[in-house]
C-alpha cells in the first residue's frame, strides 16, 4: 500500500493523503522522499493549481518517527538531509492547505505549518512536544510558530510541549480556520477549489511575494510587491479579468 494517496480533481485540486496510520502517519525518511517527488511533481504539473494535504480523518501526523530516530547517531542524523525534503515543500510555489483531523505533533504539526493555509477539525490538537524526548523541534517548529503566534506564546508551547488545541491554535494565529471534524477535507476543497479557480499567476505571485516579503525589511517587501504587481500587466490573465468585470460577465482564466 501507498505510504501516499494522491488524487487531482478537474478542478486543479491535487488532494495528498498521508497513508500510514498504523504509525499514525509518523514520517519516516521513506514518507518523507514520497512527499518530496509528490511535491517535485506537482510543482511542474499544469493540471495542478491547488494544493490539498490530509491525514486523513483521524489524525494528521504523529511526527518524525520516533523508531527511526531512537538509534542513530548525529552522522544518521546529518545524512539524512531531513532539510532539504522540507525545503521542496517550503519552496512549494503553488497554494497549499493543510487540512488537519486529530493529532499534528511534532514533525506533523511542522509539516502543517508548512501550509500557506491550515483548516482543522474542531478536536484538532497541535503540539512540539519535541521537549518531551530530549528533543528540540527540527523542522522549522521553533521559528515558523514564533513567527505565528509571536514569543510569549510560542514559548509557552516550545518549553512545554502542551498541546494547543484547534480553537486556541485559530486565536493564536497559527492556524487559519476551525470548523466540524467531519467538515474538514470538505471545506479545504472548497477553499482549494475558489483558489484553483483564480488566475495561477497572480495567485503564485501572491505566495511568493508574501512569503519572500515575511523574511525581509518593510521596503524591500513593499519592492517585490511593486514589481510583482508591474508583472501582472503583462499577463493575458489580468486583460480577461479587468474586461469581464466591465463586460458584466464571468472571466475565464487560462493561466497565460
Ligand atoms: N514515530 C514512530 N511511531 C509512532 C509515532 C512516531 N512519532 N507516533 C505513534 N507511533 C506508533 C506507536 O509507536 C504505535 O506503534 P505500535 O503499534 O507498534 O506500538 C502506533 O503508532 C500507535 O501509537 P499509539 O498507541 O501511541 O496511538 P494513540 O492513538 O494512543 O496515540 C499519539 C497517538 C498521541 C500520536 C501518540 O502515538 C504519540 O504521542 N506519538 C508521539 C508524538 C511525538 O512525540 N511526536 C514528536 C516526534 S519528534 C519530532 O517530530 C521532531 C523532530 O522533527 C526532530
Amino acid at each position: 500500500m501507498s505510504l501516499l494517496l494522491k488524487s487531482v480533481d478537474d478542478n486543479g485540486v491535487a488532494t495528498l493523503t498521508l497513508n500510514r496510520s498504523e504509525a499514525r502517519n509518523a514520517l519516516s525518511m521513506d514518507m518523507r522522499y514520497a512527499l518530496t517527488d509528490a511535491f517535485n511533481a506537482m510543482s511542474t504539473d499544469d493540471a495542478v493549481h491547488c494544493v490539498v494535504l490530509s491525514g486523513g480523518k483521524k489524525f494528521f501526523a504523529a511526527g518524525a518517527d520516533i523508531k527511526e530516530m531512537v538509534a542513530s547517531t548525529p552522522v544518521d542524523i546529518i545524512l539524512r538531509e531531513i532539510e532539504r525534503h522540507w525545503q521542496v515543500i517550503a519552496k512549494f510555489p503553488k497554494p497549499l492547505i493543510s487540512a488537519v483531523n486529530g493529532y499534528a505533533l511534532g514533525g506533523g504539526f511542522e509539516l502543517a505549518m508548512h501550509a500557506d493555509i491550515i483548516i482543522a477539525g474542531e478536536s484538532a490538537q497541535f503540539a512540539c512536544p519535541e521537549v518531551r524526548l530530549g528533543l528540540i523541534p527540527g523542522g522549522g517548529g521553533t521559528q515558523r510558530l514564533v513567527r505565528a503566534a509571536g514569543k510569549a506564546q510560542a514559548m509557552r508551547y516550545l518549553l512545554t510541549g502542551d498541546f494547543i488545541p484547534a480553537q486556541q491554535a485559530c486565536d493564536l494565529g497559527i492556524i487559519s480556520d476551525v470548523v466540524p471534524d467531519e467538515k474538514v477535507l470538505e471545506s479545504a476543497h472548497t477553499l482549494a477549489q475558489r483558489i484553483a479557480a483564480l488566475p495561477p499567476i497572480a495567485v503564485r505571485q501572491i505566495k511568493e511575494v508574501t512569503l519572500a516579503g515575511v523574511e525581509a525589511p518593510l521596503d524591500v517587501g513593499l519592492a517585490l510587491e511593486r514589481r510583482g504587481t508591474q508583472l501582472m500587466f503583462a499577463t493575458e490573465d489580468f486583460q480577461e479579468g479587468a474586461n469581464a468585470f466591465l463586460e458584466k460577465r464571468p472571466p475565464e482564466f487560462k493561466g497565460r
